[in-house]
């Protein structure tokens, strides 16, 4: 390992201004994406469609610190024959890849999962490194219910995350930390706080006992942020006070940078939130962001499958970077959502 280099990449992925793109769909999670725009699922169309947005030049260039690949896009090269991971890094962004294998059923624990992935983590690390990655992800979903999550779901992800992200520094790669509470259930902001705050302990823990340097990864948590069927929607002050001080009580200044996940916030929402939280200022880390569908949602819709929209779906995206990378700043305003392309 050496640390140096891992705090430097570490550092340009949160760089001011500048957040992360997950374009890591799996295959099936991409399907769905899909099917909502009549698009088939081909490969040539995954390659076009995530072709269009690594071209988007002034948003990769100025707003993208890195990309999240899926393995099939990592090996993929575009229509011209370039390997797409040439692109993105012509275009001054860091190439990075999902190492996790999904979830898995935990026994014991009725409707949890752990994340799977740890066998021969090491051979597919080095792999990826030589294919130009220089950060990796793994994430762990953790789930609010009834009884849920148990301290054995909090335990079993927060053990995989620390391996995973001590196998990752060994091959000199910078392990994305990430410990997903998700917002799908009826519960309100401070059971989510509560929540996220053992989760976030138990995963610092795991990382200490592993020996992960804290200075060599980058943390993408959930924000504090009401269930999505709770009747009470906390307001953007709200989730951004209480996203603050839930993090700056388990999460370490050595710790270089947070990059959220945006988790099924609407777009605006998404923006709105980091932006609340960077206004209050005076953080031990960067806050940033590392979204999906918050990125995704409305250059998917623009493109919808076809080429002749291919322009009108890198507007769309150039926006949506822009928007993330000023609230990445805390320079966002409502305003100029309306003044888009
Ligand atoms: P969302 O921003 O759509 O939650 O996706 C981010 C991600 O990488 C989830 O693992």
């Amino acid at each position: 390992m050496n640390l140096a280099d891992l705090n430097k990449v570490a550092v340009a992925m949160t760089a001011p201004g500048k957040g992360i793109l997950a374009a890591d769909e799996s295959t099936g999670t991409i399907k769905k994406r899909f099917d909502a725009i009549a698009t088939e699922n081909t490969e040539d169309n995954r390659r076009d469609y995530r072709e269009m947005m690594f071209r988007t030049a002034e948003a990769m260039k100025n707003h993208i610190s890195g990309v999240i690949l899926y393995d099939e896009t990592i090996w993929q090269k575009a229509k011209d024959g370039t390997p797409l991971v040439d692109i993105i890094k012509a275009a001054g962004s860091i190439p990075g890849i999902k190492v996790d294998e999904g979830v898995k059923p935990l026994p014991n624990c009725p409707g949890e999962v752990v994340t799977v992935g740890l066998d021969k983590l090491a051979d597919r690390l080095t792999k990826y490194y030589d294919a130009g990655a220089r950060f990796a992800k793994w994430r762990a979903v953790i789930d609010i219910g009834q009884g849920m999550p148990t301290f054995s779901c909090i335990h079993a992800n927060a053990h995989a995350l620390a391996r995973y992200a001590a196998l990752c520094q060994a091959a000199n790669i910078v392990p994305i930390v990430e410990p997903e509470v998700l917002m799908d259930g009826a519960h309100d902001i401070d059971r989510c706080v509560d929540v996220t705050v053992r989760v976030l302990k138990e995963t610092f823990q795991e990382l200490y006992y592993n020996r992960v340097a804290l200075e060599g990864i980058v943390l993408k948590p959930n924000m504090a942020i009401s269930g999505k069927k709770c009747a009470k929607q906390a307001s953007v002050e709200e989730v951004a006070e209480k996203t603050v001080k839930m993090l700056k009580e388990c999460v370490p200044a050595a710790v270089p940078g947070i990059a959220f996940l945006s988790g099924g916030q609407s777009d605006e929402a998404a923006t709105a939130h980091l932006d609340a939280m960077n206004r209050i200022g005076n953080l031990p880390w960067a806050l940033t962001f590392s979204y999906g569908r918050a990125l995704q949602a409305a250059p998917q819709k623009a493109w919808s499958g076809r080429s002749e929209n291919v322009a009108a779906a890198q507007r769309a995206f150039m926006h949506r970077a822009k928007m993330n990378s000023l609230a990445a700043l805390g320079q966002w305003k409502a305003d100029m959502e309306k003044k888009a392309a």
